[in-house]
């Protein structure tokens, strides 16, 4: 019973075609109503594409290992957790889960 209560609420999304996102980049998709960032990175990590600062898209953000800059104004998050690394305390991006399964890309939302 518990394990149908798990399944029933996870609902993976098919958004891309396998190869199609470039390894060390990121981006934007638009999945139910959410601006959500994916990153190729050794490895697919979704979380929230906006920025807390001012809402810019982190998702044309540089990558340096699991940290993207924001272009605006080079604030910095774990694409991993999502969390915010510099200025405020505990201030996390909500991050997704991302499979690559044998048909495509698809996030768990
Ligand atoms: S909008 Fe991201 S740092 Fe300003």
């Amino acid at each position: 019973m518990e394990l149908y209560k798990f399944l029933k609420f996870m609902t993976w999304k098919k958004i891309a075609e396998k190869g199609e996102m470039q390894n060390g980049k990121g981006l934007e998709f638009k999945i139910e109503g959410k601006k959500i960032t994916i990153f190729n990175k050794d490895g697919y990590y979704a979380l929230d594409a906006l920025c807390v600062h001012q809402d810019g898209s982190i998702a044309t953000g540089k990558l340096d290992g699991d940290i993207v800059e924001c272009p605006l104004h080079s604030w910095h998050y774990n694409i991993k957790t999502g969390k915010l690394l510099d200025y405020l305390k505990d201030v996390k991006l909500q991050t997704y889960k991302v499979e690559e399964k044998k048909d495509g890309i698809y996030i768990d939302i």
